[in-house]
């Protein structure tokens, strides 16, 4: 079969299960397969987009242009006393690594359990969770420049992360495809368990002294309890990200909504819980239309079965004005919109 393949549904290919095609398509193994697609003129004058596990798009009409999908497979590791690194392929599925490495005793990204989509998406929003974010563990990743066809490798600083941000969002957006990622894990585990949710469930559990294990199979329940299975209820897990405010502006919020959630950021400034916000103006749980919040996480959106991507859409534009209106505080999608 050639590379490239023509009008391909995208459904099988993101969480909140939209039905739309792809133009152009190629799924890709290796840097090899990279090399080949781009070496088709066709490649060359398309728009593209690059898929992960397609777990934080919400598309909105058919996509006229090429879709990559990166398979790239495989994990290894390499010890040195305590230090272990390991490489894994950009088309890994997150959770599997996750996984492999909680089997190993590898310590570093068990918060991170379940969290969906690839390894090679992953440093790009630079996901996290349960207070832990890849950045923590994160020593550098391979790419392939699109304009060249070259590999070329980024170190931490060179990836310029943020709270759900990279340089891959920002300056370098479009230009590069993940093929690895090399993280620094550690067979001494300094657990991260102070996240309010973790230390309750622990407690529930009578564990005194997690283990690596322990606080995987912790993290997963709790994820679990709160967020719906995308094979299920399609979904995109956090639709907006938590805005960040100043000091000054959450002042003024905190005289008339005394009980808002918060927390401290960077800079002095507050970020505030958005899923708090959504419930406050009475969407948590609603249903409309074929789409809706999810019943125990309002920061979530989902497919109920048959929404079309625009609907989600106009849903959400509902939510940032409902808040913004009650609040003054605007919220910006987490989720990218095509
Ligand atoms: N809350 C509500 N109502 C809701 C949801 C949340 O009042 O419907 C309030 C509660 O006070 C709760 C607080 O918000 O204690 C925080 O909720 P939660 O612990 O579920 O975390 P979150 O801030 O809503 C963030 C990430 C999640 C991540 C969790 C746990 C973002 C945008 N989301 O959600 O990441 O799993 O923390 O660390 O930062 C994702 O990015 O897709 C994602 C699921």
């Amino acid at each position: 079969m050639p590379i490239l393949q023509e009008n391909v549904s995208l459904k099988p290919f993101n969480t909140f299960g939209i039905d739309v095609n792809a133009h152009y398509f190629a799924e890709v193994t290796s840097e090899a397969d990279l090399q080949e697609v781009f070496n088709n003129p066709i490649a060359k004058t398309q728009n593209l987009l690059i898929l992960g596990g397609g777990s934080n798009m919400l598309f909105t009409k058919d996509f006229e242009g090429l879709v990559i999908k990166v398979s790239i497979p495989g994990i290894s590791y390499q010890v040195d006393g305590n230090a272990v690194s390991v490489v894994a392929g950009g088309g890994v599925v997150w959770n599997d690594l996750v996984n492999y490495c909680v089997a190993e005793g590898f310590a570093g990204i068990e918060n991170l359990s379940l969290i969906p989509g690839t390894v090679g998406a992953s440093p790009i929003q630079n996901i996290g969770a349960y207070g832990v974010e890849l950045k923590d563990v994160f020593t550098s990743c391979t790419a392939f420049e699109i304009e060249t066809g070259q590999m070329k490798t980024f170190d931490y600083a060179a990836c310029q992360f943020g709270y759900r941000d990279s340089v891959f969002k920002n300056e370098l957006k479009g230009k590069y495809i993940i093929t690895s990622v090399t993280f620094h894990l550690s067979k001494t585990a300094t657990l991260q368990t102070h996240y309010g949710a973790i230390t309750t469930e622990l407690a529930n559990r009578n564990i005194t002294e997690p283990t690596i294990a322990d606080i995987s199979t912790v993290v997963a329940d709790i994820r679990v309890s709160k967020l719906p299975d995308p094979k299920t209820i399609g979904n995109a897990g956090s639709f907006f990200k938590n805005p960040v405010i100043s000091k000054e502006e959450f002042e003024t919020l905190v005289q008339k909504f005394p009980d808002v959630v918060n927390y401290p950021a960077p800079n002095g400034k507050v970020k505030l819980a958005a899923g708090w916000l959504i419930e406050q103006c009475g969407f948590k749980g609603i249903v409309v239309g074929e789409t809706g919040t999810w019943k125990n996480q309002a920061l979530v959106l989902v497919n109920h079965g048959a929404a079309s991507g625009q609907e989600v859409y106009n849903f959400s534009e509902q939510i940032i004005n409902t808040v913004y209106a009650k609040f003054l505080v605007g919220l910006e999608r987490e989720v990218n919109i095509l």
